[in-house]
């Protein structure tokens, strides 16, 4: 543990580091604004930064998201996923789905996008793998369950990126509720399973990144 491990996570520290975010084009400006007003939990910008730095690297043909909303994560993906590149989506609300499949359509974007409307426990195990890039940002209660479903699914070398991991601060605090015993359960999970190599980020909201070994 380092001496001061609160330097580099106040207030100062997170407002310094978000100025230094490119800013982001017309439509998802607009995206972030609906989300603002309509109250839609969209990944936060410095997520949607690590995620382009993340595929940019990985450079992934089969991705799968838990949790669709309003297609901001989607349309950050697939921009980084170009031509070749197959994302899924799963959305059980069929209203955010319709305002999703929108906004996606209005990106243009060259991968081809295949929306899911229904409960992701559901839906996962009818889709057909393997996957080599997952997004998990869904019921925090079902996290371990959307790991069960997709690690048969996952090639070696398959990255799997968690938002909501510390669950605003809740888990490090020991609260107890469903959702952060479930996060915290899922941290020590992700964190000790042989089969994944992980860390996780003090970022947005906490962000999980496990490569599957
Ligand atoms: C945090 S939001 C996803 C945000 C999105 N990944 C982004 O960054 O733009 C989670 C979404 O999961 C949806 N959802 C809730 N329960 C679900 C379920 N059981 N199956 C699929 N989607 C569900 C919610 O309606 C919500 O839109």
């Amino acid at each position: 543990m380092k001496d001061r491990v609160d330097a580099i996570l106040d207030r100062s520290q997170a407002v310094y580091l978000e100025s230094l975010l490119p800013p982001r084009d017309a439509l998802l400006v607009r995206m972030e604004e609906f989300a603002a007003d309509e109250h839609q939990p969209i990944a936060d910008p410095e997520v949607a930064q690590m995620m382009r730095v993340l595929l940019r690297a990985k450079r992934p043909r089969h991705i799968i998201e838990v949790g669709t909303n309003i297609g901001y994560s989607v349309i950050v993906m697939g921009r980084e996923g170009g031509a070749g590149c197959v994302l899924e989506t799963i959305e059980l609300n069929r209203g955010i789905l319709t305002t999703a499949k929108g906004f996606v359509a209005e990106a243009e974007l060259a991968c081809d996008v295949r929306f899911h409307e229904g409960a992701a426990l559901d839906v996962l195990p009818k889709l057909a793998g393997p996957f080599d890039f997952v997004f998990i940002d869904c019921v925090k209660t079902e996290y371990g369950d959307y790991l069960d479903a997709l690690l048969p699914k996952l090639e070696s070398g398959a990255m799997i990126v968690c938002d909501n991991l510390l669950w605003k601060g809740q888990v490090a605090r020991g609260i107890h509720d469903p959702a952060t015993d479930a996060l915290r359960g899922f941290n020590e999970r992700i964190t000790t399973d042989p089969r994944l190599l992980t860390i996780i980020l003090p970022l947005g909201d906490g962000l999980g990144i496990s490569i599957v070994q």
